[in-house]
């Protein structure tokens, strides 16, 4: 392909280390719908006839036929998926397979594979992810308004529904989601007519091929249209947040499986066993899910670093883009539909949610009843916080102290505080929008499922 300037061959190692076809004939799709858009603009701007141009296009998509069927045979010359694509279409056309290239770089080229093949890819994360968060709205509709205890710092904390904590998980998929969709606004910006870096010289409509390719706009600085990869970096960004998801999310469900806390059960057909262990079940669908995340915030990393210091205009270096770039669309497509499997067939053990709940959880309340009897807050966490320890001390739940216990702590407690002791009593009471009362989860639930219904 580009041989005219060379007399020697190249070294075998150097060959293998810069061929990137093994890397980029996935976007052997991508690679021809661009050559075929090409040959029409090329036409269009008279450096091609209609003649020319419909035989160009009908053994490009010769060459497309052969790769959908799996029947595309490389050659050891095919440095890349342009090289490949053009080597077949000589071979199938003749020598008017050279006039394709005319006014074309594989820099315009790949920057125009990659965004396309990046649109289709952001489309699929997408319905991925609105899988899971189906999942998750699933379990939390089905598990209506059991109770949990709610945790920081792993502690004990407050009584929440369980379906509260669900959906907890649920709105940072949909911040996922709609950064995804942020940045593919970027990502459908057309490079192609940028030629090597300084514009094509023959009058392509530029705006025309956008249309044609599905881009919404054009680039508009043709050094930077075929060096820019901050869109990979932004998408990176947005999978590596998702792994981070995905992990706190399995990291929850995890410490839930164990036998000591035994609030959930993983189906079997998202655990495996141990090969020593008879007993063994282990939740490995979520702890690789969990392992996955590494991957993908490396490849963020690796995007992030390839790109800093970089001259402008295209360098090779940015061959090395679309490794991390597919590694974590497969990582995503791969993962997400095991994660959402798991939580739709799990099984949640609420009487042990209930039992793990404590009296000790009814701190903040009998403090909250305390401001609500005139007492200053600070007091009021004072005096309930001596109470958990005066019950701590003889072993008694908080509701089991002597009435005299309470009416000492504070004259505010001389009445009957008994009513309060009442895990469900707590949740209810939290009905602010975003709370954990019923109502406002019902409110949470409706929201969610018109969110994840209304984008696509
Ligand atoms: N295989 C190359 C890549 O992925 C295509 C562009 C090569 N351009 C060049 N001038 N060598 O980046």
């Amino acid at each position: 392909m580009w041989g005219g300037r060379f007399s020697g061959t190249l070294d075998d190692h150097m060959r293998r280390f810069n061929d990137s076809f093994p890397v980029d004939r996935r976007m052997w799709a991508e690679d021809i719908a661009g050559s075929i858009a090409w040959a029409g603009g090329l036409a269009r701007a008279g450096i091609l006839t209609a003649v020319e141009r419909d035989e160009l296009i009908a053994g490009l998509a010769a060459v497309r036929a052969e790769f959908a069927a799996g029947a595309f045979a490389p050659v050891v010359s095919d440095e890349d998926i342009h090289t490949a694509v053009e080597r077949r279409l000589g071979e199938l056309i003749g020598p008017l397979a050279g006039k394709l290239h005319t006014g074309r770089s594989r820099n315009d080229q790949v920057a125009t594979d990659t965004r396309l093949w990046t649109l289709g890819a952001l489309a699929q994360v997408d319905a991925a992810l609105a899988d899971v968060q189906r999942a998750l709205l699933e379990q939390a509709e089905a598990v209506g308004e059991a109770l949990i205890p709610g945790y920081t710092h792993l502690q004990r904390a407050q009584p929440v529904l369980l379906a509260h904590t669900l959906l907890a998980h649920f709105w940072p998929l949909q911040r996922d989601r709609q950064r995804l969709r942020d940045a593919g606004g970027r990502v459908g910006v057309l490079p192609l007519g940028s030629g090597a870096l300084a514009g094509t010289a023959f009058a392509v409509d530029r705006p025309a091929l956008a249309a044609e390719l599905g881009f919404s706009s054009i680039s508009q600085n043709s050094i930077d249209a075929t060096s820019d990869r901050d869109y990979i970096v932004e998408v990176l960004a947005a999978t590596a947040l998702v792994g981070v998801h995905l992990s706190r999310l399995a990291e929850d469900w995890i410490i839930w499986s164990s036998t000591e806390w035994g609030f959930v059960q993983l189906d079997d057909a998202f655990s495996t066993g141990s090969s020593l262990m008879p007993q063994k079940k282990n939740p490995d669908s979520l702890e690789l899910a969990r392992g996955k995340s590494a991957r993908l915030i490396g490849n963020l990393v690796t995007a992030v670093t390839l790109l800093k210091g970089l001259p402008s205009a295209y360098d090779k270096d940015l061959q090395e883009d679309k490794s991390p770039l597919f590694d974590a669309v497969d990582t995503l497509l791969l993962t997400l539909p095991v994660v959402a499997g798991a939580i739709r067939t799990a099984r949640f053990n609420t009487s042990r949610m209930l039992a793990a709940l404590d009296d000790a959880m009814l701190a903040t309340d009998l403090a909250d009843e305390l401001v609500r009897r005139g007492v200053p807050f600070r007091e009021a966490h004072h005096v309930s916080g001596r109470l958990v320890r005066a019950a701590e001390a003889t072993n008694v739940r908080l509701r089991d102290l002597p009435a005299a216990s309470f009416a000492q702590a504070h004259a505010a407690l001389s009445d009957d505080v008994a009513a309060l002791f009442d895990f469900t009593r707590s949740a209810a009471s939290r009905a602010v929008p975003g709370g954990t009362a019923p109502s406002a989860v019902r409110e949470q639930l409706t929201q969610a499922k018109h969110e994840v219904g209304g984008m696509q």
